[in-house]
């Protein structure tokens, strides 16, 4: 795998989840380190679609502390059920949040978050990391971005076993 992302220009938000994950697979399938394929699924997240902040918090004990991200310095550590990170570990289900002010108990790491998702990553079925990805635009995730977000978090977690 080279390290050069192909991006189709001007391609709907589907096509380019279409194009990048087969890469991001192949970049991640031959490398055992968790931090590196954390860093570059990010990085290939935020190349791609120029999120705001997208990284992710890995569960460790009792709480969700930040891993490797792309974007603005966010809060290291998140309890059980707290926010939407925290939220999405104790359902171990994706959030997808189009106005976070309308979520009870978000946690504002910046005031430019308007809308966010957050996906769970399992490992023997049980949630050991979340994926969040923030936008500074309203409503700005649908149904598409759960879909490819889920498959790619399966992908990830796949390589976890
Ligand atoms: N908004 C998240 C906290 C993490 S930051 O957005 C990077 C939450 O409510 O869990």
């Amino acid at each position: 795998m080279s390290e050069n992302l192909y991006i189709p220009e001007e391609a709907s938000k589907a096509i380019k989840y279409e194009a990048i994950i087969p890469q991001i697979n192949s970049l991640i399938s031959d490398e055992p380190d968790l931090i590196s394929n954390l860093a570059n699924i990010a990085a290939a997240l935020k190349e791609a679609f120029g999120f705001f902040w997208v990284g992710f918090y890995l569960v460790k004990e009792d709480q969700l502390v930040l891993g490797p991200f792309q974007g603005p310095i966010a809060c290291t550590r998140i309890a059980f059920g707290k926010g939407v990170c925290g939220t999405a570990w104790k359902e171990a289900k994706t959030q997808l949040v189009p106005d976070v002010e309308a979520f009870p108990g978000h946690i504002a790491c910046s005031s430019a978050s308007k809308s966010e998702i957050v996906v769970p990553v399992f490992k023997n079925e049980k949630v050991v990391m979340v994926l969040d990805v923030d936008s500074d635009q309203l409503d700005d995730f649908d149904s598409d971005d759960q879909k490819y977000l889920e498959e790619l978090m399966g992908i990830l977690g796949k390589t976890l076993r």
